[in-house]
Formats: C-alpha cells, sequence, structure tokens
C-alpha cells in the first residue's frame, strides 16, 4: 500500500527531538522553530511530560466516556485556572476542526439558529462546518458547501454591526481566530474583538473564539483574544494543548447548557490524552511559559522589526509573521537547508515562527543571525 500523496514532503526524517531542536537520521541538528505547526509548547521531550504519560499508560491508556475520568476534571480545574475562565465548562475531543465543529454545533443547538458569520483569510480547520467557515474554495469540497456561512471582512466592525442590523436574529454564532495563522499573522484588533462582543451580546448570538494556533500561552497571555479585555463565550483549542499528543477541547461559557448526548467523542478525553494535557499546563505553570513567550516574542519582534530586508513584521509572543519581499521566495528553504533551521510559512511569502514556548534568547539569536546573512 502506498500513502495518499496530500503534503509536498521535504527531504529529511526526523529521528530524535529535544527542547528546541529535532534531529534527522543523519544526525544533523535544526533549530526548530515551527514546533511542528504551533504543537510543540513545551519542548520536545520533556522530562515532566514523558514521565506523566508513561506512568498512566501503566495504569490505564483509555477507557470510554461512559465512566468517571478523574483526569477529565483535573484537566478542567487546571485548564479553567491558567486560563482566568474557572467557570467555564469543558468539552474534550482530538483535533482543532473537531474542536471547532463541535463549537459551532453547540452554538446552532443553544440559539436555534443556522447563520455562522466567518471572516476573510479565517482557517479554522478540514471537518464539514469548520471547511465551510474557512476562506480558502480550493478545499471545500461540494458537499461541504453551505448559505450558512456569512463571509465578512476580518476587522471591519461596520460591516458586522450592518450585518447584524439586516439578519442578527439569525446569526448563531461569530467565529474568528485572536491571530489569523494560516491566513498570514494578522491580529484581530481590539475594536473589532470589542466589536463582535456587543453584537452578540445584543442579538444573543455566540463568540466562538478559535484558539487552535494563537491560543495556550502562544502570545503570552493565555488566550489572544483576551488581549480585547472581552470574553468569549467559547474558546477552541489543540494545537499546543498535548504539545504533540493529539488532544483538543472547547471551553465553554456558564450560560450554555449541555444535554446528554448533544455532544459526544470516542477518544475525546481519554486517560493519556489527559495525561498528556496535564503535564503541558504543569510545565507552563512550573516554569512560567506564558511569560518566556511574551518576553522571548518581543526580543524577536523588536529585532526583526530593526533589520532591513523585511517588508512587514507581524504578530505577539511567539507568533510571529516576517513578510519578505515577493522575489525573496528562497528564504525559507535557504534557512532550512543552509542553516538547519524549521519555520513555517503562509502564503504570499510570509515566513511564520511557531516555536515552542520555552523558546531561549540564545536560539532567537541563532535565527537572527542566519536571517540576516540570507537576507544580505
Ligand atoms: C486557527 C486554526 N483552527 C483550526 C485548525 C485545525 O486544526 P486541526 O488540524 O487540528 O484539525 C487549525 C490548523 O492549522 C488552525 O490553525
Amino acid at each position: 500500500m502506498q500513502l495518499f500523496d496530500v503534503y509536498p514532503l521535504n527531504d529529511i526524517t526526523i529521528e530524535k527531538a529535544e527542547g528546541s531542536y529535532v534531529y534527522d537520521d543523519k544526525g544533523t541538528r535544526y533549530l526548530d522553530l515551527y514546533g511542528g505547526h504551533a504543537v510543540i509548547s513545551i519542548g520536545h521531550g520533556h522530562k515532566h511530560y514523558i514521565t506523566r504519560i508513561t506512568e498512566q499508560l501503566a495504569k490505564v491508556g483509555f477507557y470510554s466516556n461512559s465512566v468517571k475520568i478523574p483526569q477529565q476534571v483535573a484537566l478542567a480545574e487546571k485548564l479553567g485556572h491558567l486560563s482566568g475562565k474557572e467557570d467555564y465548562q469543558l468539552f474534550l475531543c482530538n483535533s482543532g476542526a473537531e474542536a471547532n465543529e463541535n463549537a459551532m454545533k453547540l452554538a446552532s443547538f443553544a440559539t436555534g439558529r443556522k447563520k455562522i458569520i466567518a471572516f476573510t483569510k479565517a482557517f479554522h480547520g478540514r471537518t464539514s462546518l469548520a471547511v465551510a467557515a474557512t476562506d480558502n474554495p480550493a478545499i471545500i469540497a461540494p458537499v461541504n458547501q453551505t448559505d450558512n456561512i456569512i463571509f465578512l471582512p476580518f476587522n471591519d466592525p461596520e460591516a458586522l454591526n450592518t450585518c447584524f442590523a439586516e439578519q442578527g436574529d439569525l446569526i448563531a454564532a461569530v467565529i474568528t481566530e485572536g491571530i489569523q495563522g494560516v491566513g498570514g499573522i494578522h491580529e484581530a484588533t481590539i475594536s473589532f474583538l470589542q466589536t463582535i462582543r456587543h453584537c452578540c451580546n445584543r442579538y444573543n448570538s455566540v463568540f466562538i473564539a478559535d484558539s487552535v494556533q494563537c491560543g495556550y500561552g502562544r502570545t503570552g497571555l493565555f488566550y489572544a483574544h483576551d488581549y480585547s479585555g472581552v470574553n468569549a463565550d467559547i474558546y477552541t483549542m489543540a494545537k499546543g494543548m498535548g504539545n504533540g499528543f493529539p488532544v483538543a477541547g472547547i471551553s465553554i461559557a456558564p450560560h450554555l447548557q449541555a444535554k446528554h448526548f448533544m455532544l459526544g467523542s470516542t477518544f475525546g478525553g481519554n486517560h493519556l490524552a489527559c495525561a498528556a494535557a496535564l503535564a503541558v499546563l504543569e510545565v507552563m505553570a512550573a516554569e512560567n511559559l506564558l511569560q518566556n513567550a511574551a518576553a522571548t516574542g518581543n526580543y524577536l519582534l523588536q529585532a526583526l522589526r530593526q533589520m532591513e530586508g523585511i517588508a512587514a513584521v507581524r504578530g505577539r509572543g511567539l507568533m510571529i509573521g516576517i513578510e519578505l519581499p515577493p522575489n525573496r521566495t528562497e528564504v525559507k528553504k535557504n534557512l532550512l537547508f543552509r542553516h538547519h533551521i524549521f519555520t513555517g510559512e503562509a502564503k504570499p511569502n510570509v515566513i511564520r515562527l511557531l516555536p515552542a514556548l520555552n523558546l531561549t534568547t540564545e536560539a532567537a539569536d541563532h535565527f537572527l543571525h542566519a536571517l540576516k546573512q540570507e537576507l544580505h
């Protein structure tokens, strides 16, 4: 059997990983500023993470959601505390798309409405509703096409007000990333997020904060949307939550009430996934990783803003977009193959940095030095 060929691959095989570094099968060391797409939050191979998962595996790895799973309760408590949303409720699933899918379903159940507002350049995943709310026709299969999603321009409070004035009583939810990732690292403005909150309050719609990529401490606050000073009704999370273990969740405001079997998942919240997610939160708290993300992120942002040859620098904390001039398409490949540094990308020519939250300034300097060389 062959693999279904869905990803263009770099000719690199990773065999070992430690902290912010990965090693290929020839022993070459790479600096990982991509974090496997914002997934590696506490660093590769963290000792506490390995111990926590191994110990759990030796006891029980999986049993279904038909029994009590105390690890889920512990995770909800810890997450409520670290995210500052202690009165929210946690539903556990397995991926970012699934988190958004469940968030939008829940909003529709709760309001009895069908329409969802999403924004230009948004990415919310590849399941049916999540992909329909994603602004990329190339990945929307005919069966996923629906009139229930209304796309509005990102960061345009006026357009939002107008849409709600015209059809507010049909709107189940508004979904937005705090910083658009796949869209090229574009931050939602504070006034835009506050307008979403205002409209959702006025028309009893649900504000969904897609925090799959920008959340979980990446920007220095637990959720990137927190910079606006308003709360969303649902936060969706995945990537950094398990440091590579597939675990995702939605954090749900107290006014949204559960009914049995309204949502569900076979694997969601299993013992092993909870152990991974608990280990991540424990390390984040013990090692002050939110503070480090803010400090090291600022350090990088300041240095990048002074560097010549860059068209624009965007982002917050350790979610950084470096927009290069259109003719400098070779830089990302050169960083990887000449300097052995993994970075992410976004179209048309943006380098995305999504490293582990414990990135050191030495590793940041290593990258800045390599980028400077490439841009001269
Ligand atoms: C903002 C955002 N939402 C949702 C997703 C989908 O997550 P997953 O690939 O885990 O389904 C992604 C993935 O890149 C994302 O960046």
